[in-house]
């Protein structure tokens, strides 16, 4: 692990909401946020006890015991457990909630398509309607509380639905991003073992058509070859304005269309009511070793902490139209498409397509058509527009635009200028949220209005969230200093497992920094309290804000009939945050090819997925290794960074003579 102090280049410049912001905003102070910072802090039970005292609840928890925790590996297993014995439910929080308070004709959800002049809109009564008939189609399947639901699906108004359908019945989801491969779907499918998989017959992405149902057939078929696991039925929405029906492939009695059954169920289904601490949902995330890791969240702490979260950060205010571009199979669709704006009741627009399709002009195209006033997106799509300059964005008006937000990866300054300036008119604050799948929900993030922001920093903690910044040693550092992340207690939206590996969940998040929650990511605190993150300290790599192992690239490399050995670092990249740059030795006697570098990336993208591709690759005739067989990365960043007068001690190789080698190997 390395911890870099990156320093901002313009790390004092400061920028404060207006006056008119602050009128209206629900805090406008940083006083107001210490006060209620430190009652969060001093009296944890107290303070969200009452502020989870908003939502519904069949039966209560003992207030005074909102939580207990562990975070101690020294002391036993680590455990957390946030409104115990409160009985609830996020889909009627989400959904009924609202109806039932006579606020069913405001809109729910806008969608637009991936082509201009495609939409649809729901009704907070019409989402609960659809929501009913899908739960009542899952129970009548044999679903029932606690199985899990694979859902593969692009961004319909389908899938938050069937995220809402499995949570009104008890049911696990784990959505799994239409983007990863068959391969990447077949093993996350054998992780959790779902009966029921929901997944879509195709989807156009910008101009291409991705054949989702083939993939699916392809993942479902490997499930059964490689872990004898098939599912009872894989319902399958008919998406027309992608794929035909009879050019989708199909099983006879597993396979079913959604258009065919769903409907035909009643639009009243009952509510399960679970038990705060019953799962809610499993999502995947790359880790340091080639096995993703099944991310276990429950339900009334991270309802109560999403919701709360979103409605800070960006300063919700009833009426309110939101956009996050996030696709809701990672964890900030989750949290911030779907869970956190509906428990808000907020307008949510769930858009198919991508930023730049038909032109880089579309999201203020939308901004403008939906009148969307709080936007959020990541620094590598911001970072893709600003190439197209500023006559895309001033081209609409944007005047709707209230608050924009950062998500995924560092915001660069000059990026968050732009944002500011020429996206916000330099009249919207940017919350940049830091946070990650297993926090749930924010962390570090500026509440707009509180304090000043900085371009580049996520500012400062969250309600309840205690940081603090360690050194190797896992000694806290006071006061500015640089180290690496981590959290000093629990919040509510904390994952609580792996699923299926409560061990590997204390050896990577605990037992690093005993006594905390440790994040994965290195970070500075100024002066002012400000936190700076500088990126993953392990070996995980962001690209355009999505965390991808190296092991995970590394072992598909090698999954290449050819490839011998694969050492993956990232590097950085001009959009993507940063770039997938591998070195890969050949099996003896084969021909360093170009066409063999085109086939060792297509083989990345089937085994994980396009996004997952490499940027580089770089022949390696050999690798630098310690002499107890460990591959010293730093040294291979150094390289692929070109860097190469500042390789640092390289006499600790069991074979220095291999750098030469590789270095001699830049060029080809
Ligand atoms: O390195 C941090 C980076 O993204 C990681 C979490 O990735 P994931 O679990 O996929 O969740 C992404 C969406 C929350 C973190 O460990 N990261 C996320 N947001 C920021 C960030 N780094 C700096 N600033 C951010 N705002």
């Amino acid at each position: 692990m390395e911890a870099e102090c990156v320093v901002a280049d313009d790390a004092e410049e400061l920028f404060d909401a207006s006056e008119t912001f602050k009128k209206s905003a629900l805090l406008s102070s940083r006083e107001q946020y210490a006060a209620l910072y430190k009652n969060s802090v001093d009296d944890p039970d107290g303070f969200w006890s009452h502020t989870a005292s908003q939502f519904f609840w069949k039966s209560k928890w003992e207030e005074s015991k909102a939580h207990t925790e562990n975070l101690d590996v020294r002391k036993g297993e680590i455990r957390v457990e946030w409104f115990k014995g409160g009985c609830t439910n996020i889909c009627y929080n989400a959904v009924d909630r609202h109806v039932e308070a006579g606020r069913g004709d405001d809109v729910a959800l806008l969608w637009e398509g991936n082509d201009p002049g495609f939409d649809m809109k729901l009704t907070y009564k019409e989402l609960l309607d659809r929501v009913c008939q899908l739960s009542n189609y899952l129970l009548a399947v044999g679903i029932k509380k606690g199985d899990t639901v694979a859902i593969y699906m692009p961004m319909l108004l389908e899938l938050p639905i069937a995220m809402l359908a499995c949570a009104r019945i008890g049911a696990v989801h784990s959505v799994v991003f239409a983007g990863f491969s068959a391969e990447s779907l077949a093993q996350r499918i054998l992780d959790c073992k779902p009966k029921v998989l929901l997944t879509t017959s195709g989807v156009k992405r910008g101009p291409k058509l991705i054949k989702l149902k083939e993939i699916v057939d392809d993942a479902l078929n490997r499930c059964v070859q490689e872990g004898g696991h098939s599912v009872d039925y894989c319902l399958t929405y008919d998406n027309k304005l992608a794929i035909k029906r009879e050019d989708t492939p199909w099983k006879e009695k597993r396979d079913v269309w959604w258009q065919d059954v769903v409907p035909n169920y009643p639009t009243d289904c009952p509510v399960e009511w679970v038990d705060a601490e019953d799962p809610l949902f499993l999502l995947y995330t790359s880790g340091s070793t080639g096995k993703p890791k099944g991310v276990l969240h429950t339900t009334g702490g991270y309802m109560v902490y999403t919701a709360t979260t979103f409605k800070h950060a960006f300063d919700y205010h009833d009426g309110d139209v939101y956009w996050c571009t996030a696709d809701c199979g990672w964890i900030t669709g989750h949290s911030y498409v779907t869970y956190g704006p509906l428990l808000n009741k907020a307008t949510v627009l769930i858009f198919e397509g991508v930023p730049n399709y038909p032109d880089a002009g579309r999201c203020w195209e939308i901004v403008d058509k939906y009148h969307v006033t709080i936007f959020y997106t990541a620094p590598t799509a911001i970072r893709a527009l600003m190439r197209s300059g500023d006559e895309p964005v001033k081209r609409h008006s944007r005047k709707s635009l209230r608050v924009l937000g950062s998500v995924g990866e560092p915001i660069n300054p000059s990026a968050w200028r732009w944002y500011f300036e020429v996206v916000g008119d330099s009249r919207c604050p940017i919350a940049d949220t830091w946070w990650q799948t297993e926090t749930g929900g924010f962390m570090i993030t500026p509440l707009p209005g509180c304090w000043p922001l900085k371009p580049g920093s996520a500012t400062l903690p969250f309600f309840g969230v205690q940081p603090a910044v360690v050194d190797e040693n896992g000694k806290e550092l006071d006061g500015e200093c640089t180290g690496f992340l981590c959290m000093k207690a629990s919040w509510p939206g904390i994952f609580r497992s792996l699923y299926g590996d409560h061990a590997r969940y204390e050896t990577t998040y605990f037992a690093p920094f005993k006594g905390f929650y440790f994040s994965g990511d290195g970070c500075r605190r100024d002066k002012d309290g400000y936190y700076w993150l500088t990126g993953r300290v392990d070996d995980v790599i962001n690209v355009s804000g999505h965390r991808i192992g190296t092991a995970e690239v590394e072992s598909a490399l090698v999954a290449h009939p050819l490839a011998a050995e694969a050492a993956v670092v990232g590097i950085d990249h001009e959009v993507k945050g940063q770039g997938i740059y591998a070195f890969v030795t050949l099996n003896e006697g084969v021909e360093y090819t170009a066409d063999l570098k085109s086939s060792l990336i297509s083989t990345v993208r089937c085994q994980i997925g396009a996004f997952a591709a490499p940027d580089a690759i770089h022949w390696a005739p050999g690798l630098p290794k310690t002499r107890s067989g460990k591959i010293m990365r730093r040294i291979l960043r150094k390289i692929a960074s070109k860097q190469l007068d500042d390789l640092g001690d390289i006499s600790t190789l069991a074979d220095p003579g291999v750098v030469a080698q590789l270095i001699e190997f830049t060029e080809k």
